[in-house]
């Protein structure tokens, strides 16, 4: 039964490109699925909404978010469960953070019945397009931009709130190599870091280009007031096993409040793991790592799930984390969340989102 109160028409695609996907070798955002989903708010309301097969935009160069980005967006997935069904994790977590985004950055609130059927809509349109194999998922992105035609500073009237779907496997397939970043900023108080504003990824390319070049794969962000405090590490929270206890930037207006982080806090307190929300210095983490009390550290995101450390370099020095072999949290935890994902442990949180 359809539960919506919104009209959101379907036109099908006359020919599906499902061949195309090769299910032993997906790359992230590499291919798409067959449809999209988009929507216009104008005079103020959602009109137009409609699912339609996946295709470019046309659009006039004076849109306003191609010169002042005001644009924000999110990261969600689907997997299989242990009965082959499509099953959306913790989405409503994901809308909800969606309007604070959108909130903050002018843009306006996207009701349940379009971002959430929306979305129920499009994976059930295109479930063959979630994949089955090895950790593999349908990675989700919903987004939203200001469309007036008008390169003047105004509040804009118009914009367009879209979804797109790609299959997705593991986003990086080692450990990853940080590069402790004490000059660049992602964030800063009174600012959008809590915020997934395209701005926010944007404006870390540079660095992220430039730390590329020198051999590491991702940035570990520092506070923007005193440079010593850690934030988020690439596109990703951040967590650092210390002694046996897990220790995470706290949330605020600098720290994006993942669902991934919250999911893995979650299940860390159910198994007895301290967790400790709150500052932390980077001069904190060299001292345990000199005592050796630095065990493991990990980044979590929809797109990455939980990634491993490697090694952290911060004024030429070189941190080496002991080898993930040996590591105890980050295996444990992240088998307890894929199994919750593709329904082969019991889902007893609720967060999976059937379709
Ligand atoms: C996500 O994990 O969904 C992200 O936002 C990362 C993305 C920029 C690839």
């Amino acid at each position: 039964m359809d539960v919506s109160t919104f009209e959101i028409s379907v036109r099908k695609t006359e020919l599906s490109r499902i061949n195309q996907l090769d299910q032993d070798n997906i790359q992230f955002g590499k291919i798409y699925s067959d449809h999209m989903l988009q929507a216009y708010h104008e005079n103020g309301e959602w009109q137009n909404a409609e699912i339609l097969p996946y295709g470019n935009l046309s659009m006039s160069p004076a849109t306003s978010f191609f010169h002042y980005g005001q644009a924000i967006f999110e990261g969600i997935k689907a997997y299989r469960d242990a009965d082959g069904k499509p099953v959306i994790f913790r989405p409503y977590e994901n809308w909800k953070r969606f309007n604070r985004s959108a909130e903050r950055l002018g843009l306006p609130y996207v009701p349940e019945e379009l971002f959430m059927d929306g979305m129920r809509k499009l994976v059930d349109l295109d479930s063959a397009w979630v994949p089955s194999k090895g950790q593999t998922s349908l990675y989700i992105r919903p987004f939203m931009m200001a469309v007036d035609e008008f390169i003047g500073i105004k509040p804009t009237t118009k914009f367009l709130f879209m979804i797109i779907t790609c299959p997705a496997g593991p986003y990086y397939d080692k450990p990853v190599s940080i590069y402790v970043d004490d000059k660049y900023v992602r964030a800063f108080p009174g600012g959008i870091g809590y915020t997934k504003a395209a701005g926010n990824y944007g404006a870390s390319m540079y660095p992220m280009t430039e730390v590329r070049k020198m051999g590491y794969d991702q940035i570990l962000w520092m506070d923007g007031v005193e440079h010593k405090y850690v934030q988020e590490i690439g596109t990703m929270n951040v967590f650092f096993v210390l002694g046996d206890t897990v220790v995470t930037p706290e949330l605020g207006d600098t720290i994006l409040e993942g669902v991934t982080r919250d999911s893995v806090i979650t299940l860390l307190r159910d198994k007895g793991i301290k967790v400790e929300e709150r500052q932390l210095s980077i001069d904190e983490i060299v001292a345990a790592h000199e005592a050796g009390e630095l065990k493991e550290a990990f980044g979590t995101g929809t797109a990455a799930s939980i990634s491993s450390i490697a090694d952290l370099t911060y004024k030429g020095k070189k941190i080496e984390l002991p080898s993930v072999e040996n590591w105890t949290v980050v295996p444990s935890v992240l088998q307890e969340l894929n199994a919750i994902r593709y329904g082969k442990q019991e889902d007893r949180h609720n967060w999976l989102y059937r379709i």
